[in-house]
C-alpha cells in the first residue's frame, strides 16, 4: 500500500524565524501520526536552516511511525545517522544558497564515494534512499550502489507548466520507478507535491512512499488560523 512520510521541516522553519520554541516539530510529529502519516521526515541541513540536531534526538525517541532522515552525502551526516539510527536515509544534493532542494544528486559524480557511504549506513542496519531524478543512468547508478531505495524527484512534474509537460514529465517517473523496480530498487517520491497534483504520482505502479512536506504545512496553517485567533481572544479574556 502506498504510504505518505509527512516532511515537518517548515515547522521548524517558523520556530527559526523568532529562534523561539513554537512551534515544537515534535508535536508536529504526533499530530502528523494522529492524523495518519506513515512516516515522518526530517532533512538536517548543513546550515541548519530549520531542523536542529536536537529535534532529530528527540524524533528518534518519539516518532512512532519510521523516522527518515534526509541529508547531504558528507562525513558529518553519516556520523550523525550511524549515531542516531534513523529508519532509513535519504540522501539528497544541498547547497547553501538554494532555497529548497533543487534536484536530483548526480550519483554518476562521485560512485566510489557514493557505494562506500551506503555500505556505512546500510552495514549499520539503515536503508540508503538516492533522491535522484527519473533517469535511466541515475537509477542504474543507485542500483550499483547497492543502495536499498531511490526517491525519483518529481519537483519537474509538479513545475511542468500545460498539460502535454505535466504528461511527459508524468511518464518520465512511471518509466524511471518500472525501471528501478526491475533492477531490484525500491522506489519513494516526492518534492513539490500538492493536493492538487499528487494524484497522478500516487497511481504510479509500484510506488511505495510520497514524501510531502510544504503543502501539508501550509494548509495546516490555513485550517487551524480560525481556530487559533478563537483561542487567543479567549486567552485575551483570561480563559485559555
Ligand atoms: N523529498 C525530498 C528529498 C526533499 O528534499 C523534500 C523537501 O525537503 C521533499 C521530499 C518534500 O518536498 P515538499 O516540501 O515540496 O513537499
Amino acid at each position: 500500500m502506498l504510504t505518505l512520510g509527512v516532511n515537518i521541516d517548515h515547522t521548524a522553519t517558523i520556530r527559526q524565524a523568532r529562534r523561539t520554541v513554537e512551534p515544537d516539530p515534535v508535536a508536529a510529529a504526533v499530530l502528523a501520526e494522529l492524523g495518519g502519516a506513515d512516516g515522518i521526515t526530517v532533512h538536517l541541513r548543513e546550515d541548519r536552516r530549520h531542523i536542529q540536531d536536537r529535534d532529530v534526538q528527540v524524533l528518534r525517541e518519539t516518532v512512532r511511525t519510521h523516522l527518515n532522515l534526509e541529508m547531504a552525502p558528507t562525513e558529518e551526516m553519516v556520523a550523525i545517522a550511524l549515531n542516531l539510527k534513523p529508519d532509513y536515509v535519504t540522501l539528497v544534493p544541498e547547497r547553501r544558497e538554494e532555497v529548497t532542494t533543487e534536484g536530483g544528486l548526480n550519483l554518476l559524480g562521485d560512485m566510489p564515494r557514493y557505494s562506500r557511504i551506503v555500505e556505512q549506513l546500510q552495514g549499520a542496519n539503515i536503508p540508503v534512499s538516492w533522491f535522484i531524478d527519473p533517469d535511466g543512468e541515475q537509477i542504474e547508478a543507485a542500483a550499483d550502489t547497492q543502495a536499498q531505495f531511490i526517491e525519483l524527484h518529481t519537483g519537474k512534474y509538479a513545475d511542468a507548466e500545460g498539460e502535454t509537460r505535466r504528461s511527459q514529465e508524468l511518464e518520465g517517473l512511471k518509466k524511471g520507478c518500472a525501471k528501478a523496480i526491475s533492477l531490484g530498487l525500491r522506489v519513494n517520491a516526492g518534492h513539490g507535491l500538492t493536493y492538487w497534483n499528487v494524484y497522478p504520482v500516487a497511481c504510479i505502479p509500484g510506488m511505495e512512499e510520497l514524501n510531502i512536506g510544504h503543502t501539508i504545512i501550509s494548509r495546516a496553517v490555513l485550517v487551524g488560523m480560525e481556530r487559533a485567533v478563537r483561542e487567543m481572544k479567549l486567552a485575551m479574556q483570561g480563559k485559555v
